[in-house]
């Protein structure tokens, strides 16, 4: 059985994509990406560094290839530094500039508007479907406009060539394709909407339904994660518009237009984590953080989160909390390394940080003893080499999102898991359950339930274990980031007006 899983790991590595270096054909200096985030930003150092994340390491040598430009907010800079101090353009890599990171520069009480309000507090929690989270007010909406103009007012500024590629990302954006067609129907405008999109009786909750709809159409493709996010936004488009869809769903044509509607499932760089994982500093980094954290010998469960309310963090603790009440056997023997990463530290956020550590402080002291600690919960944000090596050496890692668009931690984990000893439990509302092999699906809102799935996954056979990982690797290395990246740049390439 070594044998094979050493067969079917070198497999893995060698069906895995190499990398973006023939993506750019057909785009050079024709392709534009625009994103909240900007893909380089400045350290406590004051030197520019890359964003760390699966899409900007994908799309950065995509950029370098075809030297595009990649149009993003103004960056939140450190303290001691002014934004007003950088200047708007800035070439990239900074020791071998090959393409533009534009600043869209945004007023204070703008972003407030755009980003905390409309994006945040209203189209993030109505995309996850958690109604009771939505908070609108009118300066919210106002601000979305404008941002979305001064993106498109940007992106225009930028698109020198005639019939240029205009690539938006996520929900920070969902108006700009409408204000870029009116002006430059030349251009190739596509949108990639990295969250769910909910059924109708919940997006209509938003009073502006209608233009966010209308926007997203103003594209020549847009693209989901998963089938059940685009099913749902045709429905929303067929009961709020009444536009035409063709038959198989894949066209709408609305006011003389026509939008391709396409599934991308995004992905992870599977041979960087793989190769990651498997260094030499990985494994003394693992080793390092086993001792200090007196997990030698113990079973390890892992998650890592954003500090955010969809991510079930507090659901995944409920589990725990039945796991040892049930199974008093494994006190002592298992412990949860939760990481928590806070990324926006506004309300309603901060009051679900305050609930996560009040529940970590009470399993901790209901179950913990002298010498062991049930819960691990570091937060702050780890390298991803130094999560490739947590994730190679825990045994289970549990995914508890209540909604998720994708979750590509649990890709990364998988991706790491080179000895493929480890089981990946997920939630069955994370677009990671629908169509990857490999995985146990559970359900986060039946605690114990997922307490039991815990203990079947820690007794389960290791050949089981190893059959199980080994599926899951062999479809994520053919189905890596780069592979999402070409598959979407096809279809822009296919585009036709
Ligand atoms: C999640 C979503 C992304 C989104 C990001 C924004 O990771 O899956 O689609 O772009 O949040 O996070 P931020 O910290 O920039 O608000």
């Amino acid at each position: 059985m070594v044998e094979k899983n050493k067969l079917v790991s070198a497999t893995a590595r060698s069906t895995a994509r190499s990398g973006p270096k023939s993506l750019g054909v057909g785009f050079r200096g024709k392709l534009i990406i625009a994103s909240n985030r900007a893909p380089y930003l400045k350290n406590k150092n004051g030197r520019y560094e890359k964003s760390i994340g699966g899409l900007v390491s994908a799309l950065d040598p995509v950029m370098s290839a075809t030297k595009g430009v990649w149009v993003a907010s103004t960056p939140r800079v450190s303290k001691g530094c002014r934004a007003g101090d950088d200047p708007q353009d800035l070439h990239v890599p900074p020791d071998n500039p090959k393409y533009i990171v534009h600043r869209v520069p945004i007023k204070r009480h703008d972003m407030n508007g755009y980003y905390h309000g409309y994006s945040n507090r209203l189209l993030w929690p109505l995309c996850h479907m958690l109604l009771d989270k939505v908070y609108l007010k009118e300066f919210y909406w106002q601000s979305y406009k404008k941002v979305n103009a001064l993106f498109a007012d940007a992106i225009i500024a930028r698109a020198k060539k005639k019939g240029g590629f205009v690539w938006l990302q996520d929900y920070h954006l969902a108006l700009c394709a409408g204000y870029i067609r009116n002006l430059r129907p030349d251009l190739r405008l596509s949108i990639f909407w990295h969250i769910p999109w909910p059924p109708y009786d919940v997006f209509r909750a938003t009073p502006h339904r209608r233009e966010i709809l209308e926007g997203m159409l103003a594209n020549d493709l847009v693209g989901f994660q998963i089938d059940n996010f685009k099913r749902n936004f045709l429905r929303c488009v067929d009961l709020e518009l009444g536009a035409d869809i063709d038959v198989k769903g894949l066209f709408i044509h609305w006011k003389g237009h026509i939008t391709k509607v396409k599934v991308f499932p995004i992905s992870v760089d599977f041979k960087w984590f793989d190769a990651a994982a498997r260094s030499r500093k990985a494994v003394i980094f693992a080793n390092k953080f086993k001792r200090e954290h007196g997990l030698n010998g113990r079973i390890i469960g892992i998650s890592v989160d954003r500090l955010d309310y969809t991510k079930g963090i507090v659901k995944c603790f409920d589990a725990l909390e039945i796991f040892f009440e049930k199974y008093p056997e494994y006190r002592g023997r298992f412990t949860f390394v939760q990481i928590a990463i806070p990324t926006r530290k506004t309300e309603p956020y901060l009051g679900y940080m305050k609930e996560v550590k009040q529940k970590v402080a009470s399993i901790n002291e209901m179950y913990g003893t002298k010498d062991w600690k049930p819960v691990e919960y570091i937060e702050q944000c780890c390298s991803h080499l130094e999560l490739a090596a947590l994730f190679r050496v825990a045994d289970l890692m549990l995914i508890t999102s209540v909604f998720d668009g994708m979750n590509l931690v649990a890709k990364e984990f998988v991706a790491s898991q080179v000895d493929c000893t480890g089981t990946l439990l997920v939630s069955e509302f994370a677009g990671v359950a629908d169509g990857m092999p490999g995985v146990t699906v559970i359900n986060p809102y039946d605690s114990e339930g997922c307490a039991d799935m815990i203990k079947a996954a820690i007794e389960a056979p290791a050949e089981r274990k190893k059959e199980m990982m080994m599926l899951a690797r062999e479809y994520l290395a053919s189905n890596d980031i780069y592979r999402w990246v070409e598959n979407i740049m096809d279809e822009m390439k296919g585009l036709r007006r």
